[in-house]
Order: structure tokens, then C-alpha cells, then sequence
């Protein structure tokens, strides 16, 4: 049996420093919003000048698609990231092409095995297994200023990693009752990842592909966001992504996110230019894009200010510490 590396970091620390600013997307279901989410937000803040790091756990790896770097030279299909988890070795990002400030570790089909692999040593070790990914990404996590984990729907072995390994957590949730029930069974294993990982926290829940507007609807997700967490103040996010069908599907198949969809859009020629051209096959991409793209913006701006309020009470608190 191959032998399994300790699952403490060399130096002894728990990297809680380097982990910081390491966000985990998750909800128990699928098609909640959390590729695109982790996309568009990894996106905006590399164009924003940040230093990012995107880390898929998806066997479908559809962050490639999103962030277009699918079948390019960087996409591993995830063999880079199991083989470093397997051996209890620092991640290695790679360059997202054509995105500058944006580094990734790919997703894929090699991350089949590792749910096997999880199952073999959560019976050995207990739930400290699931800190692999946290000594994995500490030493690495310290060169960005935000890292973002995507995570699988319904595979609560890898999702368990990343909660293992993350300071934040981010849900996202559509209104309808399946998105519900995942954040009920999310909100389960927050509370137990807690035991190994007492620093993750509940950076907030995002209402997403959801319409403008439904404010009895919104208020009843609320609610049941609160009963969930069971925190008394919502942890509701003010920003929300709105429906755009057209502008999903444009966003995956052309690798493009919400907001290069709006600045192709507002650079292309007026369709009635296209059709006096007489090129009526030309693909065009919906003005809407400017809604969905200003809907991330507020996403990013707000995950941003929590992050920076949690950071300013905790320099705060460690000043008191020291009697400052
Ligand atoms: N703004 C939007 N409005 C409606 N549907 C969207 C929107 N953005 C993405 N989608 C679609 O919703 C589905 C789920 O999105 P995705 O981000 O992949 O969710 P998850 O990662 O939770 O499975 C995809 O088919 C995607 O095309
Ligand atoms: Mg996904």
C-alpha cells in the first residue's frame, strides 16, 4: 500500500496565515452558479490587477471551458493536482492563457481517482484527511491575493477537502427548492468541517440566475438561509447574479466571461451594420451581457469589503493582543 503523507505542513504551522484569502464556491447541488461564479470573480480580479489563483475540483472541468483554457497546453485534466494531493506536495498553478495575473490549477477527469483515494484515508486517519488540501495549497497560497476553489455538486468527499482547506465559504443558491435542499446538506458539512478547520467561515450566499425584482421569493430564501447556518445575522449577499440564459451559454462556448462578453458586445458592429454587409450568420453577442457583467462587479466589489472587514477586526483584535 502506498505510504501517506503526514497531514501536518512541514514547518508545523496550520498555514491559517497563507490561507486566508482562500474562498471555497460550494452548494450540494449542481447548476447553482458555482463555475461561473468562480470564473467570472477569478476574471475580474486578475483584470483588476489582483493575483489569482482558480483551483477546480471538477472532473468536468467546466471552469476550462469558462475561462477558456480547455485542450490548451496548461490543461492537465487534473493529473497535477492528484498527484500533488497524493503526495502531500505543494500545488502547481499554471498560467491561465491570455489571462495575465491569473494562475490556475486544472480540473478534470484524473480527479476520478481521488474520491477513492479520500475514502481509503478518511478510514485511517478520520476527518483529519480532509486537511490534505489545505498543506497542499499553503505554501502556494501566500503568492496570491485571493485564491478561489470550485467545487463538485454531490461529492461531498472533494468538497469536504476544499471546506478543509478554505478560510471562506461562498454559496451560491437558485430559488427553487433543489438549490435549497443542497445548502441544507452544504450547511451540514460547514458545521463539521468546522471541527478540523475552525477558521472557515460563511462569507455568504448568493442568489443566483434569479430575477430582479422577486422580493417575497428573496425574502423566503433568506429566511431559510438563516435557519440553515443558523446565524442571526443573514448572511445573505446584497448582490445577486440575474437571469441571462443567452449570455451562459455564449459565456462557456466562446471561453469568454460576463464581462469580455460586454466589451465584445459593445465593440461589434450595430446589427443593421451586419446586415447591410449582408453577413447575417455573424455570431453576436446579446447587449445583456452589461447586466450579468455589472451583477459580477458587485459580487467582486462585495466579497471584497467582507474580506476586508473580517481583516481590519482582525488586526484590530491582534493590536488589543498586544496592548496597542
Ligand atoms: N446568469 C445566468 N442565468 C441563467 N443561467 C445561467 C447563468 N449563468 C450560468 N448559467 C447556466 O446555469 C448552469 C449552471 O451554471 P454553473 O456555473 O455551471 O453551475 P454549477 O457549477 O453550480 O453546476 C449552466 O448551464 C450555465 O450555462
Ligand atoms: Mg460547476
Amino acid at each position: 500500500m502506498a505510504t501517506i503523507p503526514d497531514a501536518a505542513p512541514a514547518d508545523g504551522t496550520t498555514g491559517a496565515e497563507t490561507l486566508s484569502r482562500v474562498i471555497a464556491v460550494a452548494n450540494d447541488k449542481g447548476g447553482v452558479g458555482k463555475t461561473s461564479i468562480t470564473a467570472n470573480l477569478s476574471a475580474l480580479y486578475a483584470t483588476a490587477g489582483y493575483r489569482v489563483l482558480a483551483l477546480d475540483l471538477n472532473r468536468q472541468a467546466n471552469l476550462s471551458d469558462d475561462l477558456g483554457y480547455r485542450g490548451s497546453p496548461v490543461d492537465d485534466q487534473g493529473a497535477g493536482l492528484l498527484a500533488t494531493l497524493l503526495a502531500g506536495q505543494p500545488v502547481r498553478p499554471v498560467p491561465v492563457p491570455g489571462r495575465p495575473g491569473l494562475d490556475v490549477v486544472p480540473g478534470g477527469v484524473a480527479l476520478g481517482d481521488l474520491t477513492g483515494v479520500m475514502v481509503g484515508r478518511v478510514q485511517q486517519r478520520g476527518r483529519q484527511a480532509f486537511r490534505a488540501l489545505a498543506v497542499s495549497l499553503a505554501p502556494v497560497a501566500a503568492g496570491y491575493d485571493v485564491v478561489i476553489i470550485d467545487t463538485p455538486p454531490e461529492n461531498t468527499l472533494l468538497v469536504d477537502l476544499a471546506l478543509g482547506a478554505a478560510r471562506w465559504l461562498i454559496m451560491p443558491t437558485k430559488t427553487d427548492g433543489g438549490g435549497l435542499v443542497g445548502m441544507q446538506l452544504l450547511a451540514e458539512r460547514y458545521i463539521i468541517a468546522r471541527e478540523i478547520n475552525p477558521d472557515l467561515e460563511l462569507l455568504g450566499v448568493v442568489l443566483f440566475g434569479t430575477t430582479r425584482g422577486a422580493t417575497a421569493i428573496h425574502r423566503s430564501v433568506r429566511d431559510q438561509v438563516e435557519r440553515a447556518f443558523g446565524t442571526g445575522t443573514s448572511p445573505m449577499l446584497t448582490a445577486m447574479i440575474g437571469h441571462s440564459e443567452r449570455i451562459a451559454v455564449e459565456s462557456r462556448a466562446l471561453g469568454r466571461v460576463a464581462h469580455e462578453l460586454e466589451s465584445d458586445a459593445a465593440s461589434q458592429p450595430a446589427w443593421w451594420e451586419a446586415l447591410r454587409a449582408g453577413d447575417r450568420t455573424a455570431r453576436r453577442i446579446p447587449p445583456t451581457a452589461a447586466n450579468v457583467a455589472e451583477d459580477y462587479r458587485k459580487l467582486a466589489a462585495e466579497v471584497l469589503d467582507r474580506l476586508a472587514a473580517a481583516e481590519s477586526v482582525e488586526t484590530g483584535n491582534a493590536e488589543e493582543v498586544r496592548g496597542e
